[in-house]
């Protein structure tokens, strides 16, 4: 595999005359790829019908011939007004009822049919155009699905369209559902909330009190199916007249849509990345550690990303969007600590990334993102993070090209279980991407490589060990792959609490397989309680109570059972903080036979098929196993 860079590049936004020398700048600084086009729609098409196409033809050609290769985006993140006004219903509305209103981005409403037929006529003629430009190499369908809370919509259109969804999940005679299948299904008996006919039902907000979980988690799993669906309309367009591969650009540390079901449809899985937007604005970490971490970000959130968009992409990931200086919308927004650009981008290239784009390639002087800087600044001159590219695509050329090799650790990630902690957090800030992530560190911590994957996996040989964090429900077909493996297996907390309409399984839970144990009960606390385990760390938030025959591995310090193991398989029955799950994570591996690294606080490594990399995320130096790291040091040294 080859390691390439990029730009995001908006010609619409500058005058026709500086492309070219854009263009060739680009080039200069040893850029392989451009993204343009994926706001343009009012450019495209200012008035219904009305298309101009010639100056995008003119962008295309300037990049293309100044060597550059085009990833071509579809604009309909942005519809524009005209859109708006002959559609005034395809708005997405929010959970009070409320239309959410033109004038920045994603306002739309995945289910609205006029809008999508809006989309596929767009899509087609942009396809039709460039479909054979050899300038343009890839594709980007819209623009990250999901960011700004735009997934879940409570439209007219949305509630026609569930409705619909809903007679499918549950069939019954001709084209109408079997409404007392959802009834049994939802246990509608509580509080007399049977239906009679599928029309009546109602999207799961604006209710008096909680909704019905199971209501809710069906009308989330429509949601998701409205992004997968949407996007494949666009990728059979393009796919007609396109032979280049197709991506989309998802968002860090949104899960309201499955991304695996979106990415089976995609040759390339993206993502963009704002390492120090993230630590301020979606990180769980306490202000201690985001003040160490403010100009570097998170040592683990970007890894976990990377990991996590490369079981989307099957393999083929890239950085769509990479930070390259201050950003404008997190709480607060500093600029990188000088070698972190490099870092971040080295360290995708760790974690198997194809490309790593910088967004943007000139800062804007107008609108929403004046503040966000890019590559150059607004007046043309370079940006501190253009020397850091720079560095990189002159290092990139004796770098050589690198596979990639399956992790010891195997990490199952549902976007089902996400939202069942949101549906019944039972206590408030416990989220399952936070639970995740925080295993995932903690194996990191340990200079562990992580394979995510998807729990539709059907082969988990290969891995020493893998992780099933706080899956709620566990289909049939992934216990039986579960069953299959002889890898060390840890589960927990809260997995396989329910089952697939969001009851307690009979028998109580674990729904698995050979585990001679059940949970009586849970607890949730405050976030100022810890609980103390015999021999360090502590139980934070969450706890659930253990009857068991078996003699525990790790208990609390008042005698309750946290770990339980029976064979090969682990059971974690609390979310614990970071020395707590040390020594869960530490105690896996030793069973598994898994290599740890003694890591100083902040330093990471990563492996590919010919290289290891340290990476080191501090402010300050550092020394591991005999070498120097810089602060925002890479190493990359051959593998012996
Ligand atoms: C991304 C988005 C870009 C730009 C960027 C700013 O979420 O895709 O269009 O807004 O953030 O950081």
């Amino acid at each position: 595999m080859k390691r390439t860079l990029g730009t995001c590049y908006y010609p619409e936004h500058w005058p026709q005359e500086i492309w070219e020398k854009d263009a060739r700048a680009m080039a200069d600084l040893g850029l392989t790829w451009v993204r343009i086009g994926e706001f343009a729609w009012s450019r495209l098409e200012p008035v219904e019908g009305d298309l101009h196409f010639d100056w995008l033809d003119q962008a295309i050609e300037i990049l293309g011939k100044a060597g550059l290769q085009v990833v071509l985006g579809t604009p309909t993140a942005t519809p524009p007004r005209w859109v708006v006004d002959k559609y005034p219903d395809m708005l997405a509305y929010d959970a009070q009822g409320r239309p959410r209103g033109f004038g920045s981005r994603r306002h739309y409403c995945f289910s609205h049919q006029g809008y999508r037929d809006e989309c596929a006529r767009i899509v087609t003629q942009i396809a039709q155009r460039y479909g054979q430009n050899p300038y343009v190499a890839a594709w980007q369908t819209d623009n990250e699905y999901g960011c700004h809370e735009t997934t879940v919509s409570y439209s007219p259109a949305a509630k026609a369209a569930f409705q619909n969804w809903l007679r499918v999940q549950y069939p019954g005679q001709g084209n109408d559902g079997d409404i007392e299948a959802l009834n049994t299904a939802w246990g509608n008996v509580f509080w007399s909330m049977e239906y009679n006919s599928f029309d009546q039902i109602e999207l799961p907000n604006l209710t008096v009190t909680e909704p019905n979980p199971a209501h809710v988690l069906d009308f989330r799993r429509f949601a998701s199916d409205q992004v997968v669906s949407f996007n494949r309309l666009q990728v059979d367009i393009i796919r007609r007249h396109s032979d280049a591969p197709i991506a989309h650009n998802y968002m860090g540390g949104v899960t309201d849509f499955d991304h695996f079901k979106v990415g089976d449809d995609l040759e390339i899985s993206s993502w963009d990345s704002y390492p120090l937007g993230f630590l301020e604005d979606r990180v769980p970490a306490n202000d201690a550690h985001k003040t160490l971490f403010y100009r570097q970000g998170d040592p683990d959130y970007q890894a976990f990303h990377h990991d996590l968009y490369r079981a989307v992409g099957r393999g083929r990931w890239w950085v769509m969007e990479q930070q390259p200086g201050p950003v404008n919308w997190a709480p607060y927004n500093p600029a990188p600590l000088s070698g972190m650009v490099r870092l971040w981008t080295w360290e995708a290239f760790a974690h198997g990334a194809e490309a790593v784009c910088y967004f943007r390639w000139r800062q804007a002087p107008m609108a929403q993102e004046q503040m966000h800087a890019g590559l150059l600044r607004p007046d043309s001159h370079p940006a501190p993070a253009h020397a850091e590219a720079t560095q990189v695509a002159t290092e990139l050329k004796e770098a050589g090209t690198v596979s990639m090799t399956t992790a010891p650790v195997a990490m199952v990630f549902d976007y089902e279980a996400d939202w069942s902690w949101q549906i019944q957090p039972q206590g408030k800030g416990l989220r399952y991407l936070d639970i995740v992530f925080d295993m995932y560190r903690a194996f990191r911590r340990l200079g562990v490589d992580v394979d995510i994957v998807p729990p539709t996996i059907d082969d988990l040989s290969g891995y020493s060990a893998v992780v099933v964090p706080a899956m709620m429900h566990v289909p049939d077909a992934l216990n039986a792959v579960l069953q299959a493996t002889p890898a060390q297996i840890l589960y927990g907390p809260r997995t396989a609490a329910r089952d697939a309409h969001f009851s307690i399984p009979t028998g109580l839970p674990p729904a698995l397989p050979d585990m001679d144990m059940v949970i009586t009960h849970v607890e949730t606390f405050r976030p100022t309680v810890e609980i103390a385990l015999e021999g360090g760390g502590n139980i934070r938030g969450y706890r659930e109570h253990v009857e068991t025959k078996a003699t525990p591995v790790l208990v609390a310090q008042d005698g309750g059972a946290v770990v339980c193991q029976f064979g090969n398989k682990t059971y974690l029955g609390a979310v614990l903080d970071g020395a707590g799950l040390a020594r869960v994570a530490t105690a896996l591996c030793a069973k598994g036979g898994i290599q740890t690294w003694d890591l100083p606080h902040g330093v990471r490594t990563r492996t590919t098929g010919q290289e290891r990399f340290w990476f080191n995320h501090l402010p300050h130096d550092v020394k591991v196993y005999g070498r120097s790291l810089p602060p925002a040091g890479v190493l990359r040294e051959p593998l012996a």
